[in-house]
């Protein structure tokens, strides 16, 4: 850099140098014209003038970005929705007649699409392409030259089966960004097929979830699928700012154990911690049972420094959620004491400080619920969090359902769909102050197949027909009944 500055500098000093001597000589000199106004911009890094629109009118995030979405089941399908909430236009390819698989699987309601699909594929456009019929591929090489972005998560190989390798993408678009999730990264299970709860155990989560005593355990939430799907969407955002500099587009590739390895990273801590003595935050370190050589499971113990635990609340013999989160946050301990009656402990040397605490915490915890059992979760959640203690109300999927501050974030929101009626869905869990999001439903399958043909790609009528004759949008009879009727 250095060195190309100085070289910079001397070029300019030469340059002033003969236009002197032109201008001693008596000999014309050129005048360099002021820059126009846009250049002035682009040389002030290049940046537009801030928008004069009031905040959440002037479009969204992703406005102007093209998706090839060519994603299925979970964790492609998370991604992609994520951009088209932030305003990019997702364009799905499906396979004619059947579609992504979930269209059809867990159905509720005969004939129309399930909610496994509904719910993963909101604000995008669908459009029906053989991908290996050679007037589809041609429809294909189109979208790629109009797309930014192509997003798969085919199984090993797929891709560059229907003809789409990288080198043939790039040379056919040198700017689209090729993003790909596949289970796991180059080395001895690339070529594997995997889902959700296999990458949650290849991903080190399923060996440290669950109570000691008992076999590794999945978690509900889908860290694997849905975890792994906003890896790739943060990786795709990244490559788009990164092109803005070099014009180029690149390759995105999230394996899923990756993704779930990523997000138990603190477990990874906690292993190299084991080198240097035991765990004194897991319960088991109280217990006086002695540390193996991996991290074990630590059933409902927090993550981090502060203590807590699950605990029972007022009618857990007959709801099954009805349960609080409970945490020994130091600060607040004397909070604690005073609030299930021991407010002895605040003194005691035994419970008065943390460490003192740590080898006890089975028994402070069973003292504490003897509290939480005469009170609704609820109650606990107002009468703790009025004096800072931080507790977690469990809730049920019900409860969520049913949450009116949810509704009103627009963190849940109810939509229509023309066969299956209303639906509830998640929308945007991210929300801008300039980029607000409307959530859409899904769309039906090649429900906007001739609208993009048409007015992105250019075909004209005679060539729409042609196409639709030719097979490559359109499901060959039989195939198309038997996926309607399942
Ligand atoms: N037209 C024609 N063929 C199409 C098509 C279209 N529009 N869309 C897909 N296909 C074909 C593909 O070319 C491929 O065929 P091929 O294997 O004969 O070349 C096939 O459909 C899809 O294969 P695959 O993706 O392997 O599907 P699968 O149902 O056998 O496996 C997964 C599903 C999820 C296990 C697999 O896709 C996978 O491992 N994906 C990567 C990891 C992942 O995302 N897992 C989580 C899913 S939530």
């Amino acid at each position: 850099m250095a060195t190309r500055r100085k070289a910079t500098k001397a070029a300019t000093r030469a340059a002033m140098k003969k236009t002197a001597a032109r201008k001693a000589a008596g000999k014309k000199v050129m005048k360099l014209k002021p820059k126009p106004a846009g250049k002035r911009a682009a040389a002030n890094g290049g940046l537009p003038k801030p928008s004069t629109r009031p905040y959440g009118q002037a479009g969204k995030a992703l406005d102007g970005v093209r998706i090839l979405d060519f994603t299925h089941v979970q964790a492609g399908p998370t991604c992609t929705q994520l951009l088209a909430f932030m305003g990019a236009d997702c364009i799905k390819v499906e396979r004619p007649g059947v579609g992504d698989i979930t269209r059809g699987q867990l159905r509720d309601v005969k004939g129309a699409d399930s909610l496994y699909f509904t719910m993963l594929n909101g604000n995008k456009r669908s459009i029906t392409i053989d991908s290996k019929h050679p007037k589809g591929k041609e429809i294909l090489d189109r979208l790629i030259k109009h797309c930014d972005v192509l997003v798969e998560n085919f199984g090993p190989g797929a891709l560059d089966r229907m003809g789409l390798t990288w080198d043939y993408i790039h040379k056919t678009n040198p700017r689209m960004i090729v993003a790909s999730v596949k289970g796991f990264g180059p080395g001895p299970y690339e070529d594997c097929k995997v889902y959700e709860n296999v990458a949650q155990c290849a991903g080190g989560a399923a060996s440290t979830t669950g109570f000691r005593e008992g076999p590794p355990l999945v978690t509900g939430a889908q860290i694997g699928d849905s975890g792994t799907g906003l890896h790739v969407a943060f990786g795709i955002v990244s490559a788009l700012y990164q092109r803005v500099r070099t014009g180029r587009g690149q390759r995105v590739l999230c394996a899923m154990q990756d993704g779930v390895l990523n997000l138990a990273r603190v477990k990874l801590r906690d292993q190299q911690r084991l080198a240097h003595g035991p765990l004194i935050e897991y319960s088991q370190y109280g217990e006086g049972i002695p540390f193996g050589e991996a991290v074990p499971r630590a059933g409902n113990d927090s993550g981090g420094g502060q203590p807590g635990w699950i605990l029972k609340c007022k009618g857990w013999e007959n709801d099954p959620d009805s349960y609080v989160y409970f945490i020994t946050q130091a600060p607040v301990w004397g909070a604690i004491c005073d609030l299930i009656g021991k407010p002895d402990w605040k003194t005691d040397p035994d419970y008065a400080t943390p460490a003192a605490r740590l080898p006890r915490l089975g028994q402070i915890f069973e003292t504490i619920e003897q509290w939480t059992m005469t009170k609704s979760k609820f109650e606990v959640m107002d009468i703790c969090n009025a004096v800072d203690i931080p507790v977690g109300p469990i809730l049920s999927m019900k409860e969520i359902a049913e949450e009116p501050s949810l509704r009103k974030t627009g963190t849940v929101v109810e939509v229509d769909h023309p066969t299956r009626g209303k639906y509830l869905t998640v929308g945007n869990p991210v929300k801008m102050s300039d980029s607000i999001t409307e959530v859409k439903r899904s769309p039906l399958l090649g429900e906007h197949t001739e609208e993009i043909l048409a007015k992105e790609l250019g075909y004209g009528e005679q060539e729409i027909a042609e196409i639709k004759s030719s097979g490559a949008i359109t499901a060959p009879e039989k195939g198309a009944r038997a996926a309607a009727a399942a």
